[in-house]
C-alpha cells in the first residue's frame, strides 16, 4: 500500500495540506462563559487547569487521553458487549487486535495505562534496580519508583533543547546507556523503558534505526526492552515521513516492525486506540505474562477484563484497527501541525519540530522574566484559560515534582505548556480560535506575573496542586 493512498483531493491537486477523513454525525454543544466568570473559575480552581469544571471550558486541550470521539463502528461495538465475568468474547477480539497490529503474543487488559505500568513495574523491578528510559513520564516513573527502582534519563541531549530541529528527538543515546551499564552493571537493569513519541519531550519520535541499535546493545547484555506504546501510531507516522526507506510502507507495517524489536509493551488505550477508557499490557515473555495475570486479579480485575467492561474492550478492539489507518493518523498529526504553524508564523515560541499529539508552548521564552520557581508554564496555562476558556496543561517544574532524596523541586530543562489535541473532536476553526488566544496572551506577556504554590499533594502534584497569583 503506498502512502499516496491517504492524500486528500486538495493534496492531489497541490492545493492545501489536509482535511479530516471523517464527517460529523453527532454534536456536543460547547459554550464560552464571560471573562469575569472565567477569572472566578480560575481562582476557585487554584489556577490549576485540572481543577476546573469542564462545563466552564470552551475548547478543552487539557489532554488527548480518553477524549477521542469514537466512530459509528465503535459505538456499534459497544452494543456487542459480552458482559460475562470471565472469558468475554470481547476480550478475545481485543487479544486478536493487539496480536495482529502490535505483534505481541500475550495480552493482559487493564483499566488504563497506569494499571499496566503498575503490573510491569511490579513484575520486573527489584529494589535497587535502575530503569533507563528516553525521558521520564509522570505515572511511568512513579510506578518504577514505587517498585523500588530509580529512573535514569538516557534520551539524546537534543531532546532537552526546544529549538533543536533533530527529526528524532525521542532517540535513546546509546553512549549514555552504555555508560550506565558500565557504571552499575547490566544485572541491575531489568529493562529499558522506551517510549514512542516522547510525551514530555514534545511528542518527539524514535527512529527505527535507533530501536534496532538499541536492541543490539541490549541483547549484548541480556537487557529487556519494554515499550510505552501509548502514541506509537504517531511515532510510526513520523518514521514513514522522515526516515529513509519507509515512505512506501504503511503506518501499520512500520508499527509492527518497531514493536518486533521490543519484548513487550504497556498501553494507555485512551490515546492512539481511540477509546475513552482502557489499557493493556502485552509481552512475548510467557513468565512475565503469568506474573501479570497473577497481579491483575489483585489490582484490576480478572485477566479477561482487567477493569474494563466487555463493551469497552469491543470499542477498543475496533479502535486499534481504526487508529492505525494512514489517513486517520495523517489527519491527526496534520491538525496538530496546522496549529503549530500558525503560532510559528507569529513568532510564538513553541517546541520544535512540531510533535504528534500537542503543541508545547515554550514558557521559558514566553515569560523570560518569570523564574522557574514561580511556575511560568502553569502561569501560561492559567492566562490562556482566562483569555478564552481554552484549557491546556503544565508540563514543567510542577509536573516534574520533587527529588525524593533532596526534597527540592526538580527543575527540568523544558518548561512547557501543552495544548493537546483530542482525536477527531475539534475542527480547523477551533484551532484558529486557540491560535489567536495564544497570540493575545503572548502580546500581554511582559505585564504577566507568576504564581505561588499554596497546596502541594504528596504524589503527582500537578493534578491537584493549588496556586495563587503573585
Ligand atoms: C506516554 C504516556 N504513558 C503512560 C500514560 C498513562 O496512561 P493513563 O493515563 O491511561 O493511565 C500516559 C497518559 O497520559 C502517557 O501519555
Amino acid at each position: 500500500m503506498s502512502k499516496h493512498k491517504y492524500e486528500t483531493m486538495g493534496q492531489q491537486f497541490g492545493r492545501r495540506s489536509w482535511a479530516e477523513p471523517w464527517k460529523v454525525k453527532m454534536v456536543e454543544p460547547i459554550k464560552m462563559i464571560s471573562r469575569a466568570e472565567r477569572e472566578k473559575a480560575a481562582e476557585e480552581a487554584g489556577y490549576n487547569t485540572f481543577l476546573l469544571r469542564s462545563e466552564d471550558v470552551y475548547i478543552d486541550l487539557l489532554t488527548d487521553s480518553g477524549t477521542s470521539a469514537m466512530s459509528d463502528r465503535q459505538w456499534a461495538g459497544i452494543m456487542l458487549g459480552d458482559e460475562a465475568y470471565a472469558g468475554s468474547r470481547n476480550f478475545y477480539n481485543l487479544e486478536n487486535a493487539v496480536q495482529q497490529y502490535y505483534g505481541y503474543q500475550f495480552i493482559v487488559p487493564t483499566h488504563q495505562g497506569r494499571g499496566a505500568e503498575h503490573l510491569i513495574s511490579q513484575a520486573l523491578i527489584e529494589k535497587g534496580d535502575y530503569i533507563p528510559g528516553n525521558m521520564y513520564f509522570t505515572t511511568t516513573r512513579l510506578h518504577q519508583e514505587l517498585a523500588g527502582g530509580t529512573f535514569v534519563d538516557v534520551i539524546i541531549d537534543e531532546a532537552h533543547d526546544p529549538q533543536d530541529q533533530h527529526p528524532f528527538k525521542g532517540n535513546v543515546d546509546l553512549d549514555k546507556l552504555q555508560a550506565l551499564i558500565d557504571k552499575i552493571g547490566a544485572d541491575k537493569i531489568p529493562y529499558v523503558s522506551l517510549a514512542g513519541t516522547v510525551n514530555m519531550a514534545g511528542g518527539q519520535p524514535v527512529s527505527m534505526a535507533n530501536v534496532r541499535a538499541l536492541r543490539k546493545l541490549c541483547d549484548k547484555y541480556g537487557i529487556l526492552i519494554y515499550l510505552d506504546a501509548t502514541r506509537m501510531y504517531e511515532n510510526a507516522f513520523f518514521i514513514q515521513e522522515r526516515e529513509e526507506g519507509f515512505a512506501d510502507k504503511t503506518v501499520a507495517e512500520i508499527l509492527k516492525e518497531f514493536c518486533s524489536y521490543t519484548d513487550g509493551a504497556w498501553m494507555s488505550a485512551k490515546k492512539d486506540n481511540l477509546v475513552n477508557i482502557g489499557g493493556w499490557l502485552a509481552t512475548n515473555q510467557e513468565e512475565v505474562a503469568e506474573q501479570a495475570r497473577n497481579l491483575v486479579v489483585v489490582y484490576e480485575g480478572l485477566h479477561t477484563y482487567g477493569g474494563m467492561a466487555g463493551r469497552d474492550m469491543e470499542a477498543l478492539a475496533i479502535g486499534i484497527a481504526e487508529g492505525v489507518e494512514d489517513d486517520q493518523i495523517a489527519a491527526r498529526v496534520g491538525q496538530v501541525r496546522y496549529l503549530g504553524e500558525l503560532l510559528l508564523a507569529w513568532d510564538i515560541p513553541i517546541m520544535e519540530p512540531i510533535g504528534g499529539h500537542a503543541i508545547f508552548l515554550d514558557a521559558r521564552r514566553f515569560y523570560p522574566h518569570i523564574p522557574q520557581d514561580q511556575f511560568p508554564a502553569q502561569t501560561l496555562a492559567a492566562q490562556l484559560y482566562i483569555d478564552s476558556g481554552v484549557r491546556s496543561m503544565e508540563r514543567g517544574v510542577v509536573s516534574a515534582g520533587r527529588d525524593p532524596e533532596t526534597g527540592d523541586h526538580r527543575y527540568p530543562a523544558l518548561e512547557l505548556t501543552r495544548l493537546t489535541i483530542p482525536r477527531r473532536v475539534y475542527t480547523q476553526a477551533h484551532m484558529d480560535v486557540v491560535a489567536e488566544s495564544v497570540k493575545a496572551v503572548f502580546d500581554l506577556r511582559e505585564q504577566t506575573k507568576g504564581l505561588e504554590m499554596i497546596y502541594e499533594p504528596a504524589y503527582l502534584r500537578f493534578f491537584q496542586a493549588r496556586f495563587k497569583m503573585l
